[in-house]
């Protein structure tokens, strides 16, 4: 098939970039190169260097009779959405608003989007499921939800057909080491522990260690960004042999404190990683993990790298 995939040259664009790839499915990544790099730029694709603002070379860039798109382009830093909400209503819902316009002057009807499990906000129970509430608590979460609204409004009108994915944290990398760009300036736990272990930081924060958790700190379901890249093939294949939409939470089912992953980092690493406690930031939740039950019955969801020793090792390979 051919897929036109925004945001490729990303941590998690390019890994499913590449097993698209390994399937023989033909490539074309579409990146302004804000966080992207060059050296997830896998030599078989077709690339353009495009904004997704820029409404003009999207729809140019869309013309060649693409099957279905991936969309990964977006902003996801939390704290710079609710400091900076416009700039997150423009690159993630404008962004997408321009991309599902493009798509319908091409006349292309399957999206794959990256959504979040910020769109949950801080759940009642655990684990989360498709029915806890959708109530997002930063602005990043808002735009990510505002989006499957879309989408769901527009699958209903019979204009798309789209899978929605709510990944949990990915970490990780190609275990077979063919994935290897570094993201830059990482906000998220375990890029900035690995930053932290080659001493390109200087400590870790702990956001807060008095949360009613097993040790304190934040808890969350890390998720191996190949078997990500696998959900996103199954989904595209789900698509493909039905006629309707997908909203799927894609986690590991297992929930990690921030300080059990410095633990295993410090084992796995043999590095010294120093960490400070500093204050809970607002709108963290105490924990956030997921079943992917329905992800495992729709689309045969089997995470196979999703234990934490294995994501940290893989990482790892990549920073040393
Ligand atoms: N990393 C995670 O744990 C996680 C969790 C949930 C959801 N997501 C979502 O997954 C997607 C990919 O995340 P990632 O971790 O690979 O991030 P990333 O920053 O590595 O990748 C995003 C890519 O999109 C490109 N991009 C951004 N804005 C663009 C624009 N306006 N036009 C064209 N290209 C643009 C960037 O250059 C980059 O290559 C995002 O939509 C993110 O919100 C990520």
């Amino acid at each position: 098939m051919k897929i036109f995939v925004t945001g490729g040259a990303g941590y998690i664009g390019s890994h499913v970039v590449y097993h698209l790839l390994k399937k023989g499915h033909q490539v074309t990544v579409f990146d302004d190169m804000s966080t992207g790099t060059k050296k997830n730029i896998f030599p078989e694709v077709k690339f353009i260097k495009g904004n997704i603002l820029n409404q003009k070379k999207l729809s140019e860039a869309m013309i060649g009779g693409y099957d279905a798109v991936m969309h990964f382009a977006a902003k996801k830093d939390v704290g710079e959405s609710m400091e900076n909400p416009n700039l997150y209503s423009e690159n993630n819902i404008t962004g997408t608003i321009n991309v599902l316009k493009a798509m319908e002057e091409r006349n292309i009807k399957k999206i794959i989007f990256s959504s979040s499990a910020a769109v949950y906000g801080i759940p009642e129970k655990l684990p989360v499921t498709l029915k806890s509430e959708l109530n997002p608590n930063n602005y990043y979460g808002y735009t990510k939800l505002d989006v499957e609204r879309i989408f769901e409004w527009l699958s209903k009108l019979g204009k798309i057909q789209y899978a929605a994915l709510r990944y949990f944290n990915a970490g990780g990398y190609d275990p077979s080491g063919k994935v290897r760009g570094l993201e830059k300036n990482p906000q998220n736990l375990l890029p900035v522990i690995m930053e932290v272990a080659t001493g390109k930081r200087k400590e870790l924060l702990i956001y807060g260690d008095d949360y009613d958790t097993k040790d304190g700190s934040g808890v969350r379901d890390y998720i191996h960004v190949t078997d990500l890249a696998d959900a996103h093939i199954k989904s595209l294949s789900y698509l493909n042999k039905n006629k309707e939409s997908l909203v799927l939470n894609l986690g590991s089912g297992q929930g990690y404190s921030v300080k059990e992953v410095l633990e295993r980092s410090i084992l796995i690493t043999k590095k010294m990683i120093p960490a400070k406690i500093v204050a809970r930031r607002p709108g963290d939740a105490a924990a956030l993990y997921t079943n992917s039950k329905k992800a495992r019955k729709m689309i045969n969801y089997k995470p196979k790298y999703s234990d934490i020793d294995t994501i940290i090792k893989t990482m790892w390979e990549v920073y040393k």
